[in-house]
Parts: structure tokens; C-alpha cells; sequence
């Protein structure tokens, strides 16, 4: 369990769900970690309520009763200073920084021509460019201290299959599969990989919204978009299922993957 002793992790989105998942099983892989979350009402279109202070507190509970240090900063995404700023206080506190996984995102819904410029802004804004602006305030850190590292970015099922009634979400998350691979070239001759993971269905504040279903009974047939998978349909994934890839994709069992796109889906994908 501590093939990430002595290394140190920068998870976004991190109060809860997925990201506080993660950032609770790269410490107990031996990490310390940096969770940052807006903890902010800031998602105007979401059908659901983005964390509060407290849920990152709870993060930060969870990762020092695994023994490991951590620093938590209540910053958007979007704020790309405000993350710079996070990695200037990362190497002054660690000295160093080895894996980043770029995981804050929101889900909205509605038709792609019904949905205001303000929808489609907020959503591409931190889905897409919250992750680019993760990445250029980490990476230099990275290749400076020279160690190498794992940059994981959180896309979805829907950065591969476009599903009706999110489309704004669905070009933002076809967008981190390109940003990602694109990383993953750039960063291979400093011995740096960029993978990025897909989930489906995940048992979050996001993946439980019932805004969808609004949708889906003003137009029925989308839901011929969403067959069942091939494993079991009853229950959601659990994000610490998910997290189970992104540890793997973290520490050097997966040394030689990078530029690659995970689905962690049940097999929501393969049909
Ligand atoms: N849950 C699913 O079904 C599902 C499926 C596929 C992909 N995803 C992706 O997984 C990732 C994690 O989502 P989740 O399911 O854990 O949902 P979640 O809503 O529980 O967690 C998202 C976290 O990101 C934070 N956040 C939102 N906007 C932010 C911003 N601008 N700056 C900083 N933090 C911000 C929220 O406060 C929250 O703590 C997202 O990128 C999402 O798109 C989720």
C-alpha cells in the first residue's frame, strides 16, 4: 500500500466525491496531498449543489488519519493565479510535486442551440479550461524538481460518446482527452505521462442529479443513448472504484502507459 511513499499529489475537486476519493486513497498509497476545491456556490446551471468548506475539511480529516500530511486551498479552477498560487505554496510546504489529478468538474443539462452562451461558458470554462490551467500551473514544478510524474485528467464517458442533452459537457470532455494526449507528447522527455480517465454513472451530487430526467421525459427516445452496460446495472459505480484506477495510473505499476484513455464504466463504452 505504499507505492506512493515519499511522493506528493495535487487533486482538484477534492472536498468530496471522486476527488476526495482519490486524494484519501493516494495517501493511504502514501502520498501527501494538496486538495483544492472551490467550496462554493459557483455552478449557476447545475441541478445540484457544488461542496462547502466543511466537506473539504472532512478530506483533510480523512487524509491525516492515513498518517499523511496535507494542504488544502479553497480555490476555482478557473482561477488560474489562484492555482499557481497552490503550487508556489505546494514546493515551499513538500518541496515537491509528482502526481496531479485534474478531477473539479460540473454537469449541466439542456439541448445544444436551447442553452444560453452563459451555460455553455460556465460549463466549457471548468471542465476544459479549469483542467488546462491545472496543468500549466503544475507542470513547470514538475519538471523542475525533475522527478518525473503522473498528470491524471477526469474526463468521462462522454469524451468519447457524445450523449443528448449535454453536449456543451460532451465537447468540454472530448476537449480533455485532446488536451491530455496532446500533454502526454509534450511531457514524455521529461519522463512525465498524462492519462485520462473516463467514468460513467458514479455515485456522486453529480452522477445522482435527476435534472437529466426532465429531459428525457420531454424526449423519450434519449434514452436509447444509454443502453445498460455489460456489468451489472443496479447500483452506480462507487468512486473509490474509480479511484482504484487513478492510483494505479498514479504510481509506477503503470510506468509505461501514458497518452491513454481509461474507461472505468461497467462497460457503458464496449456496447
Ligand atoms: N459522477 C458521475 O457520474 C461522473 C461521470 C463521468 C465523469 N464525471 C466527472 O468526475 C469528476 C468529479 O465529479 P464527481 O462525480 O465527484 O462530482 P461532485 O460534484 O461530487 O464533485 C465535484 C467537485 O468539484 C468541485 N468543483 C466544481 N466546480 C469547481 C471549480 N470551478 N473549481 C474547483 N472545484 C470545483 C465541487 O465543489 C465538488 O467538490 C468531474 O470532472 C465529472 O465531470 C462524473
Amino acid at each position: 500500500m505504499s507505492s506512493l511513499a515519499g511522493k506528493v499529489a495535487y487533486v482538484t475537486g477534492a472536498a468530496r466525491g471522486q476527488g476526495r476519493s482519490h486524494a484519501v486513497r493516494m495517501a493511504q498509497a502514501g502520498a501527501d496531498i494538496v486538495a483544492v476545491d472551490v467550496c462554493e456556490q459557483v455552478a449557476e446551471f447545475s441541478g445540484y449543489p457544488m461542496a462547502e468548506p466543511a466537506d473539504l475539511e472532512e478530506t483533510a480529516r480523512l487524509i491525516e488519519s492515513e498518517g499523511r500530511k496535507v494542504l488544502t486551498r479553497q480555490v476555482d479552477v478557473r482561477d488560474l493565479a489562484g492555482q499557481q498560487a497552490v503550487v508556489a505554496d505546494t514546493i515551499e510546504t513538500f518541496g515537491r510535486l509528482d502526481v496531479v489529478v485534474a478531477n473539479a468538474g460540473v454537469c449541466n443539462w439542456g439541448r445544444i442551440w436551447e442553452i444560453s452562451a452563459e451555460q455553455f461558458q460556465e460549463t466549457v470554462d471548468v471542465n476544459l479550461t479549469g483542467v488546462w490551467n491545472t496543468i500549466k500551473a503544475t507542470v513547470p514544478a514538475m519538471i523542475e524538481a525533475g522527478n518525473g510524474g503522473s498528470i491524471i485528467t477526469v474526463g468521462s464517458s462522454a469524451s468519447v460518446k457524445a450523449p443528448p442533452g449535454c453536449g456543451h459537457y460532451a465537447a468540454a470532455k472530448f476537449g480533455v482527452v485532446g488536451l491530455t494526449k496532446a500533454l502526454a507528447v509534450e511531457l514524455g522527455e521529461f519522463g512525465i505521462r498524462a492519462n485520462c480517465v473516463l467514468p460513467y454513472g458514479t455515485n456522486t451530487a453529480l452522477g445522482n442529479d435527476t435534472s437529466m430526467y426532465k429531459l428525457f421525459e420531454q424526449y423519450p427516445t434519449y434514452v436509447y443513448s444509454y443502453p445498460p452496460n455489460l456489468l451489472e446495472t443496479d447500483a452506480l459505480v462507487e468512486p473509490a472504484e474509480i479511484s482504484e484506477a487513478v492510483v494505479w495510473l498514479a504510481d509506477d505499476a503503470s510506468a509505461v502507459i501514458t497518452g491513454a484513455q481509461i474507461p472505468v464504466d461497467k462497460g457503458f463504452l464496449a456496447r
